[in-house]
């Protein structure tokens, strides 16, 4: 382990936190002290082992493309400059081959921490085994790593909680009836949170598609599996594979489009519809919101992303499941403290990666509707009331 910044001594994880916390992410300054390069990466340093070009703690993030790890990247430059360490956040741009180039560009660094977001969780395996070689701790960020031992720590949200509030979402603001047209859609296969996500919102869903209050749209696999509760991985797998959006806005259009062609009249009306996350939620909305035999749609979504906080306000979508992300960059900052203070970060819970049982610490989440966006989001510092319009 290479020898730590001064600064970095004096700090205690309860100062890190308290930086996480106070940090707000609204739009003023972009707390980045640090340089930019043609990709958006940052390079944040202190007077000490900056100059030498030496990065404590590397931070890689699966994309610019999507506004949510914009938030994250916020975060931590925010608290790991505050907090003095020198750092670096590099984006993978939805490629593991980039990634993996990005972690070596950070090792050759002489980073100590890894923090990393995996584009795709299998394929995130090699580049870490390469970290773990090299002698750093590798700490998964919101995304598991899997089928390898070179994850240290594992900082998420509580993953299953999002799909399972997603899911009683719909039932509680279901139209009356029986036979309610549901469409579901989930996220990418390579991300082990989209398992997760669909297996919480099924553990709803599923009795009221089983008792025929809700009738499947849009999924052939998920409607061979209405009698089953507990499905497998593999299962759950074939329906990704029929409803996924790959996390991205345009296949969400064009799946949507195309669930809505291929159906007749009985499945419109009032709908209800299962979008993973706020930038696959605006586009599945807009592309429901145009069709004059659809009357009315309930839509969830989950990032509480800005443009879906004014679609909510707008009445354009219908929830987000706020994840506030200052914490999960404190959380995983806190455990890089930890680490390179030479001892054991505080965990509570594991995650078993098909190859061990990685140790986890967990946030909670918060739904978010017209009703509490002033409380949830903008009382709590998280957005600046001003960045949204019509706001009760
Ligand atoms: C998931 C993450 C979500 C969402 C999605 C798309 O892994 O937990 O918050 O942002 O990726 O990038």
């Amino acid at each position: 382990m290479k020898k730590f910044g001064k600064r970095l001594i004096g700090m205690t994880l309860a100062s890190v936190m308290t930086f996480g916390l106070a940090t707000g992410c609204t739009s003023g300054g972009n707390g980045n002290n640090g340089s930019n390069d043609a990709g958006g990466n940052t390079q944040t340093a202190t007077e000490d082992k900056g100059a030498s070009g030496d990065i404590q703690v590397g931070i890689v993030l699966p994309t610019k493309d999507e506004p949510r790890w914009l938030q994250d990247q916020k975060q931590f430059e925010t608290i790991l400059g505050d907090a003095g360490f020198t750092n670096q956040v590099l984006f993978s741009q939805g490629s593991s081959a980039t990634e993996k180039t990005n972690v070596e560009t950070l090792i050759s660094k002489g980073i100590d921490v890894l923090i990393i977001c995996a584009q795709d969780g299998a394929a995130a395996s090699a580049a870490v085994e390469e970290a773990k070689e090299a002698g750093v701790t590798v700490i998964a960020y919101d995304r598991l790593i899997t089928g390898t031992d070179a994850v240290d720590y594992y900082v998420t949200f509580d993953s299953f909680a999002v799909g399972e509030a997603q899911g009683q979402y719909l039932i509680d603001n279901a139209p009356a009836g029986s036979g309610i047209p549901l469409y579901l859609y989930a996220g990418a296969s390579t991300d082990n949170n989209a398992f997760i996500f669909f297996e919480g919102a099924w553990s709803v869903l599923q009795p009221k598609v089983a008792d025929g209050t809700f009738t499947i749209a849009n999924s052939s696999e998920a409607e061979a599996l209405k009698d089953s509760a507990d499905l497998s991985r593999e299962q759950v797998g074939k329906i990704i594979g029929q409803v996924t959006t790959d996390w991205d806005f345009n296949v969400a259009k064009s799946k949507a489009e195309a669930n809505l062609t291929a159906v007749g009249a009985d499945m419109k009306g009032d709908v209800l519809v299962l979008a993973p996350n706020d930038g696959t939620a605006r586009s599945i909305a807009d592309v429901f919101a145009s069709d004059k035999d659809v009357t009315s749609y309930v839509v969830t979504g989950q990032d509480s992303e800005k443009a879906s906080v004014q679609y909510i306000i707008d009445g354009k979508q219908s929830m987000t499941v706020f994840k506030d992300t200052r914490t999960l960059a404190a959380d995983s900052v806190a455990m890089a403290v930890d680490i390179l203070g030479g001892k054991t970060p505080a965990t509570d819970t594991t995650y078993n990666n098909e190859k061990i049982d990685v140790p986890a610490k967990q946030t909670s989440i918060v739904v978010v509707t017209q009703d509490n966006v002033m409380q949830a989001l903008i009382e709590s510092g998280y957005y600046d009331a001003s960045e949204f319009t019509g706001l009760q």
